[in-house]
């Protein structure tokens, strides 16, 4: 079944097409709408819906040329109906919808998170097999959720204010970085020295899986503006201790539900999930204590319509697919609300 999937739900129009029984990804093509956000320092809705109506055709025209497909080819449609922009959603939305009504076949909605839970299995070298615990750090989410195979999925533990790639971004934006600013942290961090700062492991004293990521903001803050030297080396400095401690705590909650679930499989997904510090870091935990560590291909780590598509084809296998032609799409749903 070749799948059609499409991604709108923030500033990134994705589509993509997957063959869900040859498990492979036929073409995939991408359209950020950074530079159009940047001047704002943070995604206007408005701007974003109106530039995804603009570029769903062209892009849907690149992937099935890129496939060499036709459009009769496709056998359903996938599309994030949840959680995300309202409007962007809807624009994504409404086009798979006639899209199905014009080929007479299927729309699927996709949960975004599924999509970035999924998008490891992307990775065509290193699949991680049933059951895992997924580490779910992008923009607008930190979760740990117990995958227990297709579909089944439990909240362990969450953030309690902001999401990692939030906390990476507001503290970026505070030391004049540009948006969005978890890459542009992470790069001026290489230049950072170790020991020149150290900023606290929230919540790590506490028991349970939950995150807490607005105090480290704050940390940054009040360093930042303490200090007399606020030079590039300092900022550097202070991006190095607070990428640092931001690690350090995914890292020990990681081990701490892999130690209580008894899993010995992490996957790795989100946009955060591209940074090259976390990576390492939890790679050597995993050798450290015999687990195996999965992430999706660099390109997946971000928003994109190939993990829409994955996870199109997978819930198509399973038989879950809309009943009607009803347009629902949600600010905000839990992950099992699908
Ligand atoms: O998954 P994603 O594309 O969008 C959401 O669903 O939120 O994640 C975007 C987030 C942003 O906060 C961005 O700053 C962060 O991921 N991010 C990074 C890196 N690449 C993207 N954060 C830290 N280091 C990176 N290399
Ligand atoms: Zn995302």
């Amino acid at each position: 079944m070749i799948v059609l999937g499409i991604e709108t739900s923030c500033d990134e129009t994705g589509i993509a097409i997957y063959d869900g029984a040859k498990q492979k990804l036929l073409a995939n093509a991408l359209f950020s709408q950074i530079d159009l956000h940047a001047q704002y320092g943070g995604v206007v809705p408005e701007l974003a819906s109106r530039d995804h109506v603009a570029k769903l055709i062209p892009l849907t025209k690149e992937v099935l040329r890129d496939a060499g497909l036709m459009l009769e080819d496709i056998d359903a449609i996938a599309y994030t109906a949840m959680p995300g922009l309202v409007g962007a959603l809807m624009v994504g939305a409404t086009f798979a919808k006639t899209l199905s009504y014009m080929l007479d076949i299927p729309t699927i909605a996709i949960h975004h998170l599924e999509g970035h839970l999924l998008a490891p299995l992307l990775n065509e070298d290193a699949k991680p097999e049933y059951p895992y615990v997924a580490l779910l750090v992008s923009g607008g989410h930190t979760q740990l959720i117990a995958v227990k195979s297709f579909g089944q999925y439990e909240l362990l533990g969450e953030s309690i204010d902001d999401a990692a790639g939030e906390a990476f971004d507001k503290t970026a934006k505070l030391l004049g970085l540009p948006y969005p600013g978890g890459p542009h942290l992470s790069k001026l961090a290489e230049k950072g020295r170790a020991q020149k700062f150290t900023f606290p492991r929230p919540m790590c004293d506490r028991p349970g899986f939950d995150f807490s990521f607005s105090g480290l903001k704050t940390a940054v803050l009040n360093t930042w503006q303490a200090g007399e030297d606020q030079n590039e080396q300092t900022k550097a400095d202070i991006s190095y201790a607070f990428q640092e401690a931001l690690v350090d705590t995914i890292a020990i909650k990681c081990k701490r539900v892999l130690k209580h679930t008894g899993m010995k499989n992490l996957v790795v997904s989100g946009g955060v999930s591209a940074n090259k510090n976390l990576r390492l870091v939890l790679s050597e935990l995993a050798l450290k204590n015999h687990w195996q560590v999965f992430y999706p291909p660099l390109e997946f780590c971000t928003d994109n319509g190939a993990m829409i598509a994955i996870a199109g084809a997978y819930r198509l296998a399973n038989g879950f697919v809309d009943k009607d032609m009803m347009i629902t799409v949600k600010s905000r749903a839990a992950l099992s609300m699908l």
